[in-house]
This record gives structure tokens, C-alpha cells and sequence, in this order.
């Protein structure tokens, strides 16, 4: 389950704005199906290229650190991916891309402690809304942050940065756990 802090318009101006722009409403659906089959077609070939860095390598370290370059690099408008892992009750960073970050956030702080503490998948369309966000890059204005579990187990979180409003939705948030998924199932049993 995801949790976002989007805010809608009023039901009436939604349909107003639908009734003027009715002819041009089929070509936007058809767009949004458009992106909507690429963000999907994206994140499948992101499972394959994962799968192909992970083969034969069970360096934790070394794992995550491609793991994150890979969604760096791949996913539009990103200016940070990495992992934070559960230490004890506080979450410390771990590989990244991106510029440097706080090192230790407590269970129930900032987005990524409170979707480790709830092990909820967090959707975040502003960050400037969520009260407790911490501030890493001043860049940042969106962020989704997706809790790694071995079984039951609470492991640590992946968290995605972006400076778009609104970055993040239910298909990005499908698509790395996913991903997140593979991760796990190939580290397994290294003391994550
Ligand atoms: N914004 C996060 C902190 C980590 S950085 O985004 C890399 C949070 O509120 O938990």
C-alpha cells in the first residue's frame, strides 16, 4: 500500500475543465496509456538489467552500489537513489548515487523512517508537505522511499529523490518493489 500526500481539485473544477477540453480529452488518455506502457516496458527491462548485474556476484556492497547506479542512470528525473539499512532501531546509509546525505535516520523520522516503521511503501508528490521530511539536496522536491523485507524482516529502505513535483506514482512504486524484490531473493542469507 502507498501512501501520498496528493492534493485534488475540487470535483466541480475537474469537471468544468473536463466539459472545454473534451476533444482533446481521447489524444491526453491515449498519452497517458502511451506512458504508462513505457514506465512499464522501463521497469521490466530494469528487473533483466538487475538480474544481469546481480549473476554471480553476492558482494552485498557491490550489489547495491550497481543496483542504485542502475536506477540512477535509468530512471528520468533522479537526483538521488541509494539504500539505507536497518542498524539497530535507526536506518544508516548505505550505497547511493547522488550528492552526500544525512548517515543515521531514526525508525519514525523523515520519509524514510516512517515507511520503515509503518514497512509501508511511501509516495511522497511534495516533499515540502511531509511534515519530518529531512532535507538531503536542496534539489529534491518529490520522493518514494520502499522498505526492503526478508520475509517479515525489516532490512532497510530504497529510497528515490527527484526534483519533479509529483515524480513518483503507483507504477513507480510496482515497479521497485519489484525490483526491491529481486534484490532481497539474491542477497539473501549475507547478513543483510
Ligand atoms: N528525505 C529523506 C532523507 C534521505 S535523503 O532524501 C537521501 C527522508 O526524509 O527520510
Amino acid at each position: 500500500m502507498s501512501m501520498t500526500l496528493t492534493k485534488r481539485k475540487p470535483a466541480a473544477k475537474r469537471s468544468s475543465v473536463r466539459k472545454k477540453t473534451a476533444a482533446k480529452k481521447t489524444t491526453k488518455k491515449q498519452g497517458g496509456r502511451t506512458k504508462q506502457n513505457e514506465k512499464a516496458k522501463l521497469y521490466s527491462s530494469l528487473v533483466v538489467q538487475l538480474l544481469s548485474l546481480l549473476k554471480g556476484e553476492h558482494d552485498l556492497t557491490a550489489n547495491a552500489a550497481n543496483f542504485s547506479a542502475l536506477l540512477f542512470n535509468s530512471l528520468p528525473n533522479v537526483n538521488w537513489a541509494g539504500f539505507y539499512f536497518l542498524r539497530g532501531d535507526e536506518l544508516v546509509l548505505g550505497p547511493f548515487q547522488g550528492n552526500p546525505a544525512c548517515v543515521r535516520i531514526p525508525l519514525g523520522k523523515g520519509v524514510c523512517g516512517v515507511a520503515a516503521q509503518q514497512c509501508e511503501t511511501i509516495i511522497v508528490p511534495n516533499v515540502h508537505e511531509f511534515p519530518g521530511h529531512i532535507a538531503c539536496d536542496v534539489a529534491s522536491n518529490a520522493e518514494i522511499v520502499v522498505p526492503l523485507f526478508d520475509g517479515e524482516r525489516l532490512l532497510g529502505v530504497l529510497d528515490l529523490d527527484s526534483p519533479l513535483i509529483g515524480r513518483f506514482d503507483d507504477q513507480d512504486a510496482e515497479g521497485l518493489n519489484e525490483l526491491a524484490t529481486v534484490f532481497v531473493a539474491h542477497e539473501e542469507g549475507l547478513g543483510l
